[in-house]
């Protein structure tokens, strides 16, 4: 199935061919001047240049070879030699009807599907997400539909924070709390209890005054940091406290996180993988992968050429701990060990690029993984309108609950501002509004490219008109009632045919989704999904604006549009669902 775009450079790079001239020049693409000419092909200009000749003789022989074996096209040359580009309204109808005829509307699958792991999300248990992790969610969450719909075979893992300090930091603040819970007396010899000792809100306050008493008292960091380290070493209690401490924060994040409708497959963490750490780091000193330096073990990963001099990966503290780098690479054996895959990306704020650069590179010196088989894919930070990281008012770190409580809260209000959502039921009206935050959320971040920051605010995020995802859903909405009513009146889609340069203009729309899609991949940005959305809304809006639907008295031009509405419906429904943005029915 070709696109538009495919089948006229086929054609254009035929008659660079049959004129004598490279076939690879022959590029069409859409014109920066729908006005003049929908499609244009710029390879004359450097034909013209490599043959020492003049392009616009160049672009006249081209055109005399198009016109000859395509007689259908229209083509003009402009300026230098351009070549303009103007297919009939019967080609835009055929390639609307094969898009119409399709479910996936255009779009194809990977030719060569992957195995591919995601990781991202990445929170920390006991500590609240901030909007670090949100980004994280958002993209990956968008990363793994656009990855499945393209034919992959996709694993995503959250890969909680289970092993640091924080740990520690909780057990000794509930041995502090409750010093009679079975899980301290080293004497003690099982089975624990099966009921947890601490709730998710335990856990939510006893994180914060362990971490302000250690700051405040070193001693008592010191007893903080020797309970991680026995934990680690296999302490049964504190084992059984820390599996404890893991489920309940599961359950509390996967509340917030089907909230948002976001999807992990596994819900591993760095603490899983402890068991493989031992033996890992044996065979690394045994091949030489690691070296000893001032009591600690080492990986090197310098590189010559590297312009900034990357400092080696530290596999085995001095003190003898493992560290964040060692979780990772242990991580990277266990996935190899599972399900093996092609291709693990790493969707992680940017502050991490080196530690990710150091652990890709160790992974490729220890054989764990080849060249380009792991990828970080980053993005920046989200700012407050002073344009530094986003706080919240008393300068703590923005909680992801909140700010959803908040999106939902303006969700709430904005609905009846903008006229809408009155004839709902509560529950209905509650589920729009959820609907409408999530959109609001996810689509003001995922629209930015993904390396940028970006300022947070919400007013114009939650706003139905602009570029936005309330506005997006309400289009959706809006087409989805345009299509029941023309049901309801007893009005049937038909073939397409194109009578008006807005029809045109949206087939284009719709013909360039597979580009669109193939392109948000190979860049992993999601932001090329968000922009071909907004741009399918604007379409749509201009053809209905221009071309009327239901109050149509020629049925054959009716139902061409209720078929293009129809299409313009699935595709928008697609591309939304592979940013993660759910229409609700009305509103
Ligand atoms: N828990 C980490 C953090 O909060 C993110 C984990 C990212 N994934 C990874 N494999 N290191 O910064």
């Amino acid at each position: 199935m070709t696109s538009l775009v495919e089948e006229l450079t086929g054609a254009v790079s035929a008659a660079f061919e049959a004129a004598g001239l490279p076939r690879d020049l022959g590029g069409v693409i859409e014109s920066d001047r729908p006005d003049l000419a929908p499609y244009q092909c710029n390879g004359a200009l450097a034909a013209a240049k490599a043959a020492k000749a003049n392009p616009r003789a160049l672009a006249a022989s081209i055109a005399e070879h198009l016109a000859a074996a395509r007689p259908d096209l229209a083509v003009e040359i402009a300026g230098p030699g351009f070549l303009n580009i103007i297919p009939p309204a019967s080609l835009y109808a055929s390639r609307a009807q094969v898009l119409a005829a399709d479910p996936r509307t255009g779009a194809r699958k990977a030719s060569a599907p992957l195995k591919v792991m995601i990781d991202f999300g990445g929170p920390n248990v006991a500590k609240p997400m901030h909007v670090g992790h949100l980004r994280s969610s958002v993209i990956g969450d968008s990363l793994q539909r656009l990855m499945r719909f393209r034919g992959h075979e996709v694993t995503s893992d959250i890969h909680l924070g289970d092993w640091g300090l924080q740990m520690g930091q909780l057990i000794t603040e509930l041995e502090d709390e409750q010093p009679d819970l079975p899980y301290f007396d080293a004497g003690f010899s099982g089975p624990y209890p099966e009921t947890p000792p601490v709730t998710i809100d335990d856990l939510a306050r006893l994180y914060p005054q362990a971490s302000a008493k250690g700051k405040a008292d070193p001693a008592r960091q010191e007893r903080s940091r020797k309970a991680t380290a026995e934990l680690q070493a296999g302490r049964p209690g504190y084992r059984a406290l820390l599996r404890h401490f893991i489920n309940v924060s599961i359950a509390a994040l996967k509340v917030d996180f089907d909230d948002l409708g976001v999807h992990f497959d596994l819900w591993k963490g760095e603490s899983d993988v402890n068991d493989l750490i031992a033996d890992m780091v044996a065979d690394f000193k045994a091949r030489g992968v690691s070296e000893q330096s001032d009591g600690a073990w080492i990986i090197r990963v310098a590189r010559e050429d590297d312009k900034k001099e990357l400092a080696p990966l530290i596999l085995v503290s001095s003190q003898g701990s493992a560290l964040y780098a060692t979780t990772d690479l242990a991580t990277i054996l266990d996935r190899r060990q599972g399900p093996d895959p092609d291709l693990i990306l790493y969707v992680v704020d940017l502050g991490q690029s080196d530690h990710f650069e150091q652990v890709f590179r160790a992974a490729i010196k220890a054989g764990l993984a080849e060249e380009g088989g792991l990828e970080h894919v980053k993005f920046g930070t989200v700012n407050g309108p002073d344009g530094k990281r986003l706080r919240t008012r008393d300068g703590g770190t923005f909680r992801l609950a909140d700010l959803i409580g908040q999106a939902r809260e303006r969700a709430r209000a904005r609905l009846p501002e903008a006229g809408l959502g009155a004839a709902l039921s509560p529950d209905a009206f509650e589920d729009v509004a959820r609907k409408v935050a999530n959109a609001a959320i996810k689509f003001s971040d995922l629209q930015n490219v993904r390396t940028t920051n970006y300022i947070f605010d919400l007013d114009r995020f939650v706003s139905f008109e602009g570029k936005t995802g309330p506005y997006l859903l309400y289009q959706a909405v809006r087409i989805g009632s345009l299509l029941r009513k023309a049901q309801g009146e007893g009005l049937s889609a038909g073939p397409v045919q194109i009578s008006h340069d807005a029809e045109s203009a949206l087939v284009r729309r719709l013909d360039g989704f597979d580009a669109a899609v193939q392109r948000a991949e190979s860049g992993r940005a999601p932001h090329i999904l968000c922009e071909h959305a907004f741009n399918l809304a604007q379409a749509f809006s201009a053809f209905y604006t221009q071309c009327p639907i239901l109050p149509e008295k020629d049925e054959a031009i009716r139902a061409s549009r209720l078929t293009l509405a129809r299409t313009t419906l699935t595709q928008l429904n697609t591309v939304l669902g592979l940013i993660g943005l759910d229409a609700p029915e009305r509103m």
